[in-house]
């Protein structure tokens, strides 16, 4: 389903809570019943009370359906959504929700090795639940810079397989080393800062496991929307009121329906999801950190807000 089709409902803040320094979760209960349900990986748009919407993954164990939990770090740096959610008073207050999505599914696997870097132990934990409850083998790393910033840690089960990595005290986790030593069977799924995934891109690229490698990304690097900006010009066709716009090589997409029709549309850099779009007719050009290499290929939804089109018409179910 993409982001278009689905309706926001409300929710009740039924708890805030500082998880770590620097992160707060907030638990949200439906009026009554269960909430929808979701796989590991899943996430959330929320509107904020000043009209923001955001994503977050869920952190809640999947299978109680009677609340959903999400975390969340106060970005120094932010577009002001962690800020809000930091500094407001929400328990009590309804709050509007949709979803949940999953753009990180949590395929079947013999085997996990789960890699969390800071505040990407949130999609990682509802996995490790999971993995828990079926007795999946596997392996978590999750590293920190500091004890007092990392998220969940209690929430984690004891043994070796679980390896809390404190990097100023013991340095970064061997990324090389990691999957040297993961089988062939394993999946690898990783979030985190954006420096870490693209290193262990490359690390699983060389040693021929990128097969095995499932990323999520939290915040983009600026690189899709830039490269999203420019390129060959095209037409496209939005299909629901049959209008034609030609987008010029030197806009985007984006820029050249915003207006002319109903399109959802949250970090506009291609890595929440919101602005997923079926495409009916013509071939699209990716730009996002969403789709894998299975679905770029099929080109049957893109991200609008960085996409571009291959072809020279591209008809969109807008
Ligand atoms: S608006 Fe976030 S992917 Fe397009």
């Amino acid at each position: 389903m993409t982001g278009e089709e689905q309706e926001f409902f409300e929710v009740t803040v039924r708890q805030a809570k500082l998880e770590a320094e620097g992160v707060v979760s907030l638990e949200m209960v439906p009026d009554s019943g269960l909430l929808p349900p979701y796989e590991p990986g899943s996430h959330l748009d929320i509107e904020l009370p000043s009209g923001l919407i955001r994503q977050y993954s869920l952190c809640s164990p999947p299978a109680d359906l009677s609340f959903y939990r999400i975390a969340v770090l106060r970005e120094t740096y932010g577009r002001g959504g962690s800020d809000e959610i930091h500094d407001t008073a929400l328990v009590g207050k309804r709050v509007r929700i949709r979803g949940p999505r999953n753009h990180f599914r949590l395929e079947p696997s013999p085997r996990y090795l789960f890699i969390a870097g800071g505040i990407g132990i949130t999609p990682m934990l509802a996995m490790v639940i999971r993995a828990e409850r079926e007795k999946s083998p596997y392996e978590l790393v999750y590293a920190g810079r500091h004890l007092e910033t990392m998220a969940f840690r209690e929430k984690l089960a004891n043994g070796p397989h679980v390896k809390v990595v404190v990097s100023t005290e013991t340095g970064r986790p061997d990324l090389a080393e990691l999957v040297a030593g993961a089988t062939d069977d394993t999946l690898i799924y990783a979030c985190g800062p954006s420096g870490m995934l693209k290193d262990l891109d490359e690390v699983c690229a060389k040693a021929g496991r990128a097969g095995q490698l499932r990323l999520e990304k939290f915040a983009s690097d600026g690189e899709a929307a830039a490269e999203a900006a420019t390129g060959h010009s095209f037409v496209v066709e939005l299909a629901k009121s049959g209008t034609v716009v030609t987008v010029g090589s030197d806009q985007s997409l984006l820029e050249a329906i915003q207006g002319l029709c109903d399109l959802p549309t949250s970090c506009e850099d291609g890595f929440c999801g919101t602005c997923e779009t079926r495409v009916l007719e013509g071939i699209p050009e990716h730009h996002d950190t969403i789709l894998n290499a299975k679905e770029r290929e099929a080109g049957k939804t893109m991200m609008v807000c960085v996409g571009r089109s291959k072809s020279p018409r591209l008809l969109l179910d807008l």
